[in-house]
């Protein structure tokens, strides 16, 4: 048997574990596997490797993918997914094993729907974004990353009695800024789910403030707005309340997503890509590793795509609260 891995979308840390662990899975069960670089757009400009044990000697704590990855446009027309399904079909491809996010996972799907190849998927986003799965790889140590960054700036914020707007990653998804600012006890956070007006953020500031709070940090989901432009907004109604209201921003943006990942993203990596190669043997087509239950464990990979997953409005409320 011969199977293609690779690594498509936003990278995330752990990626490299999964595919240390598929390749040394799938080689213990005498099947060929080749690395596609830089995602789907390798299939279309025929770069792969063969991978075998050594190729993956070394790589378990570096963050990033080593097979590299992008955002490939030209798999959005069926002109080229066509091309892309012949030369796996000349390479003898039988399976693909893709690790990425939700528009990794619709490539998948088309793949599925489309052509011959069988698929399966590992989660690698630092998003957890996608429906079906408690998990994916990538998160904690993004969610690690950004909480290590934000103690720093909380420092600097308390010695100035500051208010800062850190913005964060996580597209259009705010599980990924709430659980931020909950691990750093941050006064408000901004999710694109839940707008607010931005007379409210200052408002909300300034009774902070009238609490004796000597500094406030706001986690703004790079989906909600750039911090750029909230600060252009918020400022003026600030000073407004208080001219020595000093608003100040930072934005994390791609450190967020690189450095090597956490002992938890490590394990969940090498579970994965040890799971995806057992459906493979089990000829369990079109799902993916998700986690249930904290269980690893099959789902279906259309489940992901024709779903959305939603966060609960209450655990803003319970941040705000407990930032008294
Ligand atoms: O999906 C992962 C992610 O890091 C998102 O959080 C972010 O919106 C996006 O990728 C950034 O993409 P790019 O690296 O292509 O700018």
């Amino acid at each position: 048997m011969k199977i293609g891995i690779l690594t498509s979308g936003g990278d995330s840390p752990g990626m490299n574990a999964a595919i240390r662990s598929v390749v040394r899975t799938a080689i213990d069960n005498n099947i060929q596997v080749i690395g596609f670089i830089k995602g789907l757009k390798g299939i279309l400009d025929d770069q792969f490797i063969e991978l075998n044990d050594r190729s993956v000697s070394g790589i378990i704590e570096k963050g990033g993918t080593f097979l590299q990855s992008s955002r490939e446009p030209r798999f959005l027309q069926k002109e080229y997914r066509q091309i892309a399904y012949q030369k796996l079909n000349e390479l003898g491809i039988d399976w693909l094993i893709i690790i990425g996010g939700n528009g990794s996972f619709n490539a998948a799907y088309k793949i599925l729907t489309e052509s011959n190849i069988k698929v399966v998927g590992i989660t690698g986003t630092i998003d957890n974004d996608i429906y079906g799965t408690e998990y994916t790889l990538g998160y904690d140590t993004a969610l690690n990353t950004a909480t290590e960054a934000i103690d720093k700036i909380r420092d600097t914020a308390y010695s100035f009695g500051r208010i800062f707007i850190v913005e964060v990653m996580g597209r259009d998804y705010g599980l990924l800024p709430l659980d931020i600012a909950f691990a750093t006890g941050s006064e408000l956070v901004l999710v694109p789910e839940f707008k607010i007006s931005t007379k409210t953020i200052a408002q909300k500031i300034h009774e902070y403030k009238q609490k004796g709070k000597k500094h406030v940090i706001i986690v703004l989901s790079e989906g909600y707005a750039s911090a750029y432009e909230l600060e252009k907004e918020l400022n003026p109604i600030l000073k407004s309340y208080n001219p020595e209201y000093e608003l100040k921003i930072a934005v994390l943006g791609h450190i967020q997503r690189g450095g090597s990942p956490t002992a938890y993203d490590r394990i969940f990596g090498t579970l994965s890509g040890q799971k995806a190669v057992e459906l493979i043997l089990e000829n369990k087509n079109g799902y993916f590793v998700g986690l249930k239950h904290n269980q690893i464990q099959p789902v279906e990979i259309e489940l992901a795509v024709k779903n959305k997953k939603k966060i609960e409005h209450k655990l803003i409320t319970v941040l705000e609260e407990l930032a008294v």
